[in-house]
């Protein structure tokens, strides 16, 4: 065995013992907190997971990743535990603020297997995603078909080219109240999704939310948009948490983070909510 092979092997086996403890941590940290309200939510979205055969074919796959790793697409299908993803999240936020009209903007859908879960869960509301990518062709007709009242939209197009970002925003004719940001983790282009996409497209009322603040300097980012914000928006909170991702518990926790002009604590609180690692960031 060369020495490549032996340092892959060992962080193969540190990563599986890290999930473990992770997994252990969270079960402890879960266990006695029973709320119905979320344990329906998940049970909802674990079921419809698992009514697909698939979400990308293999064969698709290797014609376009869709921003999936080799290491991701193996777990992609797999079942997902009964804890917190950002996907029970984004629909806890619904339930809880925006039944009267959600107005959701994901910026990099990929193969569409979050928002398929939220325009499941959700009722009467538009539903629109930007990606770089031409849409899933696996779940396009999935995507489109006509559920719930609510009302879908796919827009290809690149977060940091001009001539993309000024089309989508001729083309909108309503505002947002909430935005899932999980394009390109890069601080460039998160800021530019802030400046570009939808600083100039919020309802009064928003929730924005970050996957993956634990990328280099995306928390920052999110600081500087918390300050730009600021100045029109008061006042505008900033929280972080962990919670799993779009493959649960065959990755670690995700840092994810909301701005919000919402009183969420409230919410979380009044539901008896706890959200693991959950913090003001001030
Ligand atoms: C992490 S995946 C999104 C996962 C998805 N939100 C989910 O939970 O099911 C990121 C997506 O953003 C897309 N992306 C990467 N760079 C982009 C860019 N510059 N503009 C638009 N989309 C981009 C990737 O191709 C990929 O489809």
């Amino acid at each position: 065995m060369n020495i490549e092979n032996i340092k892959y092997k060992f962080t193969k086996l540190y990563r599986l013992i890290n999930l473990q403890f992770q997994n252990i941590r969270l079960s402890l940290f879960y266990k006695k907190k029973k709320n119905l309200l979320f344990e329906n939510i998940v049970k909802q979205n674990r079921e419809y997971l698992n009514s697909f055969d698939y979400f990308l074919s293999y064969e698709n796959y290797l014609n376009n990743d869709y921003g999936i790793q080799e290491r991701i697409y193996k777990d992609l299908n797999k079942p997902i535990k009964n804890y917190p993803t950002y996907s029970d999240l984004i629909c806890f936020f619904y339930i809880n603020h925006f039944t009267n009209k959600f107005n959701y903007l994901e910026i990099g859908c990929s193969v569409l297997k979050n928002v398929l879960q939220i325009k499941n869960f959700v009722n009467n509301s538009n539903i629109v995603s930007y990606d770089i990518n031409e849409i899933n062709p696996d779940l396009k007709d999935k995507y489109f078909e006509k559920i719930n009242d609510n009302n879908l939209v796919y827009f290809k197009g690149d977060v940091l080219k001009k001539e993309d970002y000024t089309n989508f925003k001729n083309d909108l004719n309503h505002k947002f109240n909430f935005i899932f940001s999980d394009a390109l983790h890069e601080p460039h282009a998160v800021y530019s999704e802030f400046e570009n996409i939808y600083k100039d497209i919020l309802d009064d009322e928003f929730i924005i939310y970050y996957d993956d603040l634990d990328f280099p300097g995306l928390k920052d980012t999110v600081r500087e948009i918390k300050e730009r914000l600021s100045e029109s928006y008061e006042p505008l909170n900033f929280y972080t948490f962990k919670v799993y991702g779009w493959i649960g518990q065959y990755e670690a926790l995700h840092l994810n983070g909301i701005l919000t002009n919402l009183d969420i604590e409230k919410s979380l609180l009044e539901k008896d909510i706890k959200i693991y690692n959950f913090k003001k960031i001030h």
